[in-house]
């Protein structure tokens, strides 16, 4: 039987404001408890995991402290790279597995939403130490003890939180926790690093909490007249006020507060961002200079640590700086974090209204737009979930994903049980939601997409054969002469087909190279819409390698080049080609993306609005053509604008 209620807190928005303030009132007893001495039993018996795939100090440690303390015990993943995670164990299986062994799962892990799934996957407790640029509620835990310590409220307290507020996960449950209780936020951010759009989105949907930017001038007044407080010498920021209707008033949207109650200082989160580079001193450099003004003298300095370059040592004889308090008091709020938890009675899971999620009945499911959601990596076993966002722009369906909270803009949708699918204008929109409740929607990322499972537009303009089997059958040989006139070394080449029609026809040019030549490529599949084992050998040929290759990607019809330019960037997951060259039957010659095929079967220049569509049989083993091979053109018609349409 377990010993603790299925409790999780993945979010700071798990915990109401009294129980919030229930974990406050617990670790000021265990706060005295522990500078008394006194020792405790109140979680013997109870046994600790702590799963780090990403580095801590702080979390961990004052965790495994804050479980010795009460008298419980602790097991330890401290690196999960020493763990079977990296003989390629899904994190699903590793809670199953680890909650036999323990009666609760302290998690951090680099993926947005990870929390999410271990707390779907674990029969106890899950407690979120930080996933990805998510949350990390339990540093917010601190942050709020400490702030209502040293200012004896939460409410009407005015927060500059400066720096890193797009990556900064400790950020953004604390956003989401100082908006409940009433405070106000000014929001400094380095130039790029502005508080992400879904946390935006999320304070504006649940908490009424809304935001206005705060000029430069009211933003030097509040800190004095000084330069932009100080926090970058070089590159102004955007700033941003936020106030909800809790705020009693204190500050008026679109006006500076009078006074500052504390700075919350973040570190560059360097290892979660790609491409971008923040230049020295771009990034907040705070000193001793921000806390002189008449306005900011009361403030208190909060940073939830490792600090780097972002805040000045000297500050740290200062009374009004926290941040060592701020770390210290992990250990009794940590403690009674886990108390609060033996204290549960019930099972909590389905405590909170969850909301409606769209259940998507068949393939494709959709992906994640954010390529760090846990759902692009997990595997096939988590089917990425979405609910209905808020509309902005009418040419998209915004759907939210539920591990991650990132929103996905869908352009085509589908009916799932008439196997058509539209062009998504808002027009749809309350058919859209009848579709869910059937359940029958399907959305798609392209219209090849939609073809590739069956998917016929829901209004076609007539029909035309662009090829019949025979052309077909002299555009592959055409295709293999091509390549082996271009290509030197043979025995280096590797096909790789984008799946469905590209691989059949990868498999074709093969056959055809191979009569030619007496080579026989290997061949390969890649599955654009697939995020892991996206790439599979064809006919057990030989095991893929692209590393020093000449890659031919070979595909049907070239429509905006998206495909393509995503089969690329699978391959070179894999290694480094020594060439890349395209293959296509059908050049439309129309593309939204520069990629040219270097090998086309046959030229057919077509509009935009025209659709071209492959079928083609399977390769024989006589590589003769299939009678029903074929490439048709049809116009695509506009979305449907009337109920009557539908029908
Ligand atoms: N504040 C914090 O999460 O620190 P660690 O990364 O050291 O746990």
């Amino acid at each position: 039987m377990a010993r603790l209620e299925k409790t999780d807190v993945v979010s700071i928005d798990d915990l109401t404001l009294p129980e919030i303030e229930r974990v406050f009132t617990l670790a000021d007893e265990f706060a005295e408890a522990l500078a008394r001495g006194t020792s405790l039993t109140l979680a013997n018996g109870l046994i600790m995991a702590t799963l780090f795939y990403e580095p801590s100090t702080r979390t961990r440690l004052s965790f495994e402290s804050a479980m010795h303390r009460l008298g419980g015990a602790v097991i330890s993943s401290a690196d999960m790279r020493a763990s079977s995670a990296v003989k390629g164990e899904s994190l699903a299986d590793t809670v199953r597995i680890v909650s036999a062994y323990a009666d609760l799962i302290v998690l951090r892990h680099p993926q947005d939403g990870a929390a999410r799934v271990a707390a779907e996957y674990a029969p106890g407790p899950v407690l979120n130490a930080g996933d990805g640029s998510r949350e990390h509620p339990t540093q917010t835990l601190c942050d709020l003890f400490i702030l209502r310590r040293k200012k004896k409220k939460l409410k009407g307290l005015t927060v500059a939180l400066c720096g890193d507020l797009k990556f900064g996960r400790t950020v953004h449950s604390l956003i989401y926790a100082l908006a409940r209780f009433g405070a106000n936020i000014v929001a400094v951010p380095t130039s790029g690093m502005d508080v992400p759009a879904y946390v935006l989105e999320r304070l504006a949907a649940e908490r009424n909490y809304s935001f206005s930017t705060v000029t430069m001038d009211e933003l030097k007044s509040l800190a004095g007249g000084l330069d932009a407080l100080y926090l970058t010498p070089s590159a102004p920021h955007q700033m941003a006020l936020f106030t909800g209707d809790l705020a009693l008033g204190k500050v008026p949207a679109g006006e500076a507060p009078a006074s500052l109650d504390a700075f919350y200082v973040t570190r560059l989160q360097k290892e979660r961002m790609v491409g971008k580079e923040i230049k020295p001193g771009e990034y907040v450099r705070f000193d001793a200079r921000a806390l002189k003004t008449q306005r900011t003298q009361e403030a208190v300095v909060m940073h939830p640590l490792p600090r780097t370059d972002e805040l000045a040592y000297e500050l740290d004889t200062d009374p009004r700086a926290v941040y060592f308090e701020q770390a210290a008091v992990g250990v009794p709020v940590r403690m009674a974090l886990v108390a609060w938890l033996i204290e549960q009675k019930h099972d909590r899971t389905d405590a909170k209204p969850a909301g409606q999620s769209i259940r998507f009945k068949a393939e494709p499911y959709p992906r994640c737009a954010n390529s760090n959601c846990i759902t692009r990596f997990e595997g096939p076993h988590l089917h990425p979930r979405f609910k209905l966002a808020r509309t902005t722009d009418r040419h998209v369906l915004p759907l939210r994903c539920e591990y991650c909270e990132r929103e996905l803009n869908v352009e085509f949708v589908g009916h799932a049980r008439s196997h058509r699918y539209y062009k998504y204008d808002e027009n749809l929109y309350g058919y859209v939601r009848q579709w869910i409740e059937e359940p029958s929607l399907a959305v798609f990322e392209t219209v090849k997409q939609a073809e590739e499972h069956g998917y016929e537009p829901y209004r076609r303009g007539p029909q035309r054969e662009v090829m019949n089997a025979d052309e077909i059958a002299l555009a592959v040989e055409s295709l293999a002469d091509q390549i082996a006139a271009d290509v030197s070394d043979l025995t280096n080449v590797y096909l790789i087909g984008v799946v469905s029609h590209g691989a059949v026809l990868a498999t074709r040019v093969r056959d055809a190279l191979e009569k030619k030549s007496g080579t026989r490529a290997p061949c390969a599949a890649v599955d654009v819409y697939r995020s892991q084992d996206a790439i599979g050998e064809l006919d057990g040929g030989a095991p893929f390698g692209v590393e020093g290759r000449t890659i031919v990607i070979v595909d049907d019809v070239i429509n905006s080049g998206w495909t393509v330019q995503r089969a690329m960037t699978m391959i070179w997951q894999y290694g480094r080609p020594a060439a890349v060259r395209l293959a296509v039957l059908i050049d439309r010659g129309h593309r939204a993306v520069p990629i040219r095929p270097n090998y086309v079967g046959k030229n057919i220049p077509t509009s935009p609005s025209e659709r071209v569509q492959v079928r083609l049989a399977p390769s024989g083993h006589n590589g003769k053509p299939k009678a029903h091979d074929r490439a048709m053109i049809y116009s695509m018609v506009e979305p449907i604008k009337t109920a009557e349409q539908v029908k």
